[in-house]
């Protein structure tokens, strides 16, 4: 068992020494997801399976002499799909052009089909990027059905670069900005109701930005609803899927969305560097060719990244794989057990305030809190550096909420149970000291 006391955690030499302390030990057989045991078909069931799911644990990097829930900034590749980067990475890099000029178009082509299709998407439909930032960006500043009069509506859960890129239409476009504070607790009702004021008392709102699942908090928008609600009055839905795909278990079409940008480095656990923007084909219009690319009726020309990084996008192939031999729905349930386990631990903790709320549909692995109702940015940053000090358990502060700052606590696919456990005993603890 891993020592995430305060003890072991100064003898792994702190933070600083996280990544040179990994445990790096691979078995002497390479574990493969293909052998991954049997588990129960129940998803909520399997996601209590200890040996599934410490079998799924062998198949990464685990960091040592630390409790790692800081799993949203990006997610690791496991070791099949890093083994595969690396020898792509070597292969391209000795063939190059003689590569590139031949058969990357097909790899790429192939990738592109298989994702579309795991999305419940046409190829033509998807458009890789480099990240999420760049597909919502280009949708942002492409959509076009908008001028001096029209309103756009955001809200304060949404990702600060997303804010800005809407911000910005208002020079771009001449529109004028509405910003929603998403009700607190959250629940669905309260949710579509605040959006449905927002239309009602706003006729002039034609585009809406959604972040699907916050990287704020981890709540996870009723999206289709507030989509459909949308669509009746005529208005457009962005959606921000950065945090979606992989941590929650749902196809394109459930959203209903006709624009959506996502990742595949956070949840899916590609290489860095691969994103991916989706406009359903009836709604390409609606985006204007990117930056005068010719408007030849691909999706293709509704962004340009130039040159990629060829072997990030080759490794989603075996992250897919990954992703699938673990089972998307396993995944989903096994953050939310995870994540159950240590709200459950300290929810009579009355000086703990939980931010996500417990309605099932509202919530995946990430979840927010703060302590003795303590709501600024300092608060909330020494409150993370002293989970990270005094028990080795590594958080982030977030900031941008309308009621204030708040800590973040992300599991990942293979966080254990005595991970959340440990940070459960930690709260309460702390909860303790005024
Ligand atoms: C909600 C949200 N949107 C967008 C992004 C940007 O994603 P990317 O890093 O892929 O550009 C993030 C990244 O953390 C995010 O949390």
């Amino acid at each position: 068992m891993r020592d995430t006391s305060r003890r072991g955690f100064l003898r792994m030499g702190g933070a600083g020494l996280i990544g040179l302390a990994s445990s790096g030990t691979r078995a002497a057989t390479e574990p493969s997801p293909k052998n991954l045991p049997p588990t129960a078909a129940d998803p909520a069931q399997a996601a209590e399976d200890k040996t599934f799911w410490s079998a799924v644990a062998q198949l990464y990097d685990v960091p040592d002499g630390i409790v790692h829930l800081e799993h949203g900034n990006w997610g690791a590749m496991a070791h099949p799909v890093l083994a595969s980067y690396q020898s792509r990475q070597a292969e391209i890099n000795r063939d190059t052009a003689y590569y590139s000029r031949r058969l990357f178009g097909i790899e790429a082509d192939a990738i592109r089909r298989r994702v579309a299709r795991e999305l419940g998407v046409e190829a033509e439909e998807i458009a890789f990027t480099r990240n999420a930032t760049e597909a919502l960006e280009a949708l942002i500043g492409g959509y076009h059905r908008l001028g001096p009069g029209d309103a756009v509506l955001y809200s304060d859960l949404d990702y600060d670069s997303m804010q800005k890129a809407m911000r910005w239409l208002a020079k771009r476009r001449g529109v004028r900005i509405a910003k929603l504070d998403l009700p607190e607790p959250a629940s669905t009702d309260a949710i579509v109701s605040a959006y449905a004021r927002c239309l009602e008392e706003d006729p002039a709102i034609r585009l809406i930005l959604l972040t699907h699942v916050s990287h704020r908090t981890g709540l996870v928008l009723p999206v289709a609803k507030i989509v459909a609600m949308a669509r009746a009055a005529d208005v457009d839905v962005i959606v921000d899927s950065a945090h979606a795909w992989g941590q929650i278990d749902f196809r394109l079409p459930d959203l209903a969305a006709d624009f959506v940008g996502l990742n595949l480095h956070k949840w899916i656990g590609a290489p860095l560097g691969v994103g991916l923007m989706y406009v359903k084909r009836s709604r390409l219009d609606a985006i204007e060719p990117y930056m005068g690319e010719a408007d030849n009726g691909r999706i293709t020309s509704r962004v340009r990244t130039g040159t990629i990084n060829h072997a990030a996008l080759l490794g989603v192939g075996p992250a897919l794989d990954m992703h699938e031999c673990i089972g998307p729905a396993r995944k989903a349930a096994r953050l939310k057990y995870l994540r159950n386990r240590w709200v459950s631990a300290v929810a009579q903790e009355l000086r703990l305030q939980v931010l996500t709320p417990d309605e099932p549909g509202l919530y995946a692995g990430i979840t927010s809190f703060r302590l003795h109702d303590r709501r600024t940015r300092d608060a909330n940053v020494s409150l993370a550096a002293t989970l990270l000090d005094e028990f080795g358990i590594f958080t982030v502060a977030r900031t941008g909420l309308a009621s204030g700052a708040c800590v973040r606590v992300t599991p990942a696919v293979y966080t254990r149970e005595a991970d959340v456990d440990h940070l459960a005993t930690a709260l309460l603890k702390l909860s303790q000291r005024s």
